[in-house]
């Protein structure tokens, strides 16, 4: 069906039926509208293309064995477009609204969510634009929530195998005080120069640090950063980092397997006592870490030698993975069948 190999899918966009739009207009949210086109007709002067009124959220669909499709915690990214929404004073969607435009798109485009065992899955990318025309710095009047879907494969191209990341002192991609705890595109504009440059150096990603003092640990471009030491799961606390739900996710699932989570934050120096190093995203899901250089400093940590993710990444992945596609039980409410 559909002609796709979804084995092959890597993290790009494909065309799929519809998508689905919501407008804001004199104060108020219309209703969900059914939309087949891929083109969004604005104004020239709408906030979102001069001011960086833009939030966006990532989530995924899945395939289980039992042919159901299951959406991964969508009330989160609901609560956290909101928090972004305040951020930048854009027009709030409602979380319960989120959710129906959620399951309602995943529905009309069924057909695109990869079959279970692929390896891939429905990516589902909500997104929140200022639209009124202004000239003058300040908020919208007008808005428009969307949601489109499209069936991915990794978003790195080593997958589940350790990929090399790196520390470059020269950017940020967030203010101490700033945005970084919010999921708004000006964030990852700022990180494009930064992640092309250490792509061709040919790292995976760039591991930033706190922008303030460049003395701990912050996240990735577009993932959060975990470590294990011993029986410990060790993850950034920091007031300029998105709070990933997969993060979330994984510090639940650590410690229900045993192991001590630490939020705190991490000093670079850190890095030589972990045993084992993760990105961890919607996106990224875990994508385990085999060096960080430090280009700066001169300075190589390892992770993996063997070209093998470590033990608990490769157990945190599968018992995630399990909750997701529905081949283990969910004690913790996080998927919702798709009907
Ligand atoms: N950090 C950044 C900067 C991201 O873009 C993402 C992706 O959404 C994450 C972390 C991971 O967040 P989540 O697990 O909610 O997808
Ligand atoms: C996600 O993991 O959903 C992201 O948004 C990361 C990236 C594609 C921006």
């Amino acid at each position: 069906m559909n002609g796709i190999n979804w084995s092959e899918l890597t993290f790009g966009y494909m065309k799929t039926d519809y998508n689905v739009r919501c407008y804001y207009r004199d104060g108020k949210w219309g209703e969900l509208e059914v939309s087949s086109s891929e083109i969004i007709n604005i104004h020239m002067a709408a906030t979102c293309l001069h001011y960086g009124q833009e939030a966006f959220e990532g989530l995924k669909a899945f395939k289980g064995k039992d042919g159901k499709t299951r959406v991964f915690r969508m009330e989160e990214n609901g609560k956290r477009m909101i928090s972004s929404s305040q951020g930048i004073m854009m027009a709030e969607f409602p979380v319960e609204r989120f959710e129906e435009a959620v399951r309602k798109v995943v529905k009309l485009n069924e057909r695109f969510v990869p079959p279970y065992g692929s390896g891939a899955s429905l990516y589902i990318r909500p997104l929140l634009i200022g639209l009124g025309a202004q000239v003058g710095v300040k908020p919208a009047s007008e808005y428009l929530f969307m949601v489109f879907v499209t069936p991915v494969g990794p978003y790195f191209k080593s997958g589940f195998k350790p990929a090399p990341v790196c520390i470059m002192r020269g950017y940020d991609r967030a203010a101490p005080q700033g945005t970084g705890t919010i999921k708004v595109g000006g964030n990852y504009a700022a990180s494009l120069a930064a992640g092309t440059k250490a792509q061709s150096k040919g790292y995976a990603a760039v591991l930033y640090l706190d922008p303030k003092e460049k003395k701990y640990l912050d996240e990735c471009g577009p993932a959060n950063f975990f470590a294990i030491k011993g029986n410990n799961y060790i993850t950034p606390a920091s007031n300029s980092i998105l709070p990933s739900i997969t993060n979330k996710s994984l510090q639940q699932l650590a410690t229900d397997m045993g192991l001590t989570v630490e939020r705190r934050p991490i000093a670079v120096e850190e890095l030589s006592t972990f045993d084992e190093a993760a990105e961890c995203g919607t996106a990224a899901v875990i994508t385990p870490i085999s060096k960080i250089d430090d280009l700066d400093e001169n300075k190589s940590y390892i992770f993996s030698k063997d070209g093998e993710p470590g033990a608990t990444c490769e157990k945190l992945y599968k018992k995630l993975l399990a909750i997701q596609t529905g081949d283990e039980p969910d004690p913790y409410g996080w998927v919702k069948v798709i009907e």
